[in-house]
């Protein structure tokens, strides 16, 4: 398995080009399989979770093909979609694949997926998934560690999810598009990836009100039609960046990226010192010599995502004072807390909170990546500390992060990848 091999100590500066969102190029490609057709994915990163993904939607009949020009286009036919089974082994090899759950109910009218199981963060059930899918008129079983749903024709209805989630929220929209009459989806997820998806649902003939409030209404139509869309920025990508400007004292210039769905993450850092700056598509992070510690609770949309949570907490680790980070979305997203301490971090557990207190400095040490967030973290911390860190398992990170070796060594980083 390939590892990372980082020199601590430059200060990052230059440009780095953001790329576009996982989290939102994963349901755009969900989407797909509402309408048969040809569609052209534009701003699509090449990450392992989307080539799972392409694997997937190959499984289920469709074709997948990157556009040789432009690096960053994905063509998608769905023309010959015939499946409507999504198995265990394309599903345990990256959650999101539950995605297709509700647009193939939906366009095949049945649709047997494997349960995503719990993962290294937490236990991450998909009951609100099924309950309204069940709402909107599905039938649903569960058996041999499958959903198995069949449903004639989904009809609109009224569903308010109990918490928000994300790719729960996605589901019930694809679903809806394609059903009969109204639904009125309440207490949704409010992240720039729903929008995302909303608006592609309404290029396909959907008309859909509300993206990004609590509350969306769907118009289903009786068929959608295939189309070509644009994919929004990373926005964790970007925070990701916004701290190695920070946790480095650098100066950088992140380019093509959206400054409105970083709002928490832009006020969070200017409390630690940063001078930020932006302006349409693009921010600007300048870094200071030792940031002031800033406390940090992890909240659905617009709040502090928690997919930043593990890299703000590296920035923590070199803080003047302490600071208490609480997760409040997953239960266990506090592996990278261990690895920190090898690097000589100061943190304490306490329920699902984390007290930091900031020490002068982190000395690089051989450390084992858990998860893709707390393997962006290990990476900043890397930046920052003494001497030489090594970040093993790598593969976490190539899931969620395109070429972030790259994209570091080109403003400064001493960064490899030692392939195995
Ligand atoms: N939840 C339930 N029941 C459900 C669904 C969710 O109780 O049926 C709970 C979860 O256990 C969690 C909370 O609701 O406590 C929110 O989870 P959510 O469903 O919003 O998470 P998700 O849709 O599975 C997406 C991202 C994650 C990101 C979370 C939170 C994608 C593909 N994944 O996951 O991204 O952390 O939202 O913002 O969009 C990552 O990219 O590293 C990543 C983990």
């Amino acid at each position: 398995m390939d590892k990372l091999k980082i020199e601590g100590g430059p200060t990052l500066s230059g440009t780095i080009e953001i790329s576009g969102a996982k989290n939102a190029a994963l349901p755009l490609m969900a989407a797909t399989l509402l309408a048969p057709g040809a569609y052209r994915l534009s701003r699509v990163p090449r990450l392992r979770d989307i080539h799972s993904f392409c694997n997937l939607l190959e499984h289920l009949g469709a074709t997948c093909r990157w556009d040789e020009s432009e690096a960053a286009v994905l063509h998608i036919d769905t023309t010959h979609v015939k499946g409507w089974k999504a198995p265990y082994d394309l599903v345990r090899k990256m959650r999101a694949s539950v995605l297709v759950l509700g647009p193939l109910l939906a366009r095949m009218g049945r649709a047997k997926v494997s349960l995503p199981g719990g993962c290294a963060i937490g236990a991450r059930p998909i009951d609100l998934h099924l309950k309204g899918l069940r709402a909107l008129g599905a039938e649903m079983e569960l058996r041999d560690g499958y959903v198995e749903a069949t449903a004639l024709r989904l009809s609109g209805t009224a569903y308010y999810f109990d918490v928000p989630t994300v790719t729960g929220t996605e589901n019930l929209m694809m679903a809806a598009a394609l059903a009969q009459g109204e639904t009125l989806l309440e207490n949704v997820a409010r992240e720039p990836e729903i929008v995302a998806l909303g608006k592609m649902l309404e290029a396909m003939g959907a008309t859909v009100e509300g993206l990004g409030t609590e509350t969306i209404r769907i118009q289903g139509a009786p068929e959608l039609a295939a189309v070509g869309f644009e994919n929004i920025p990373d926005r964790i990508e970007t925070g990701t960046y916004m701290v190695a400007a920070a946790i480095t004292g650098g100066d950088l210039l992140l380019e093509g990226a959206d400054p409105s769905a970083l709002d928490a993450v832009i006020v969070k850092l200017r409390e630690t010192g940063c001078s930020i700056e932006t302006g349409p598509g693009f921010i600007r992070v300048q870094g200071v010599e030792r940031p002031e510690s800033a406390d940090l609770t992890t909240l659905p949309y617009p709040g502090f995502p928690t997919d930043l949570q593990a890299q703000f907490m590296a920035l923590m680790c070199v803080a003047k004072g302490a600071s208490v980070i609480t997760e409040t979305i997953f239960e266990n997203r506090f592996m990278h807390v261990a690895e920190l301490k090898r690097l000589g971090a100061d943190i304490r557990i306490d329920g699902r909170s984390a007290v930091v207190k900031g020490v002068e400095a982190l000395k690089g040490a051989p450390l084992m990546a858990t998860d893709l967030r707390a393997s962006a973290s290990l990476v900043l911390a890397g930046l920052r500390a003494e001497g030489t860190t090594v970040v093993n398992r790598v593969y976490h990170l190539d899931r969620g992060y395109e070429a972030m070796e790259q994209k570091l060594a080109a403003v400064g980083a001493r960064i490899e990848r030692i392939r195995e």
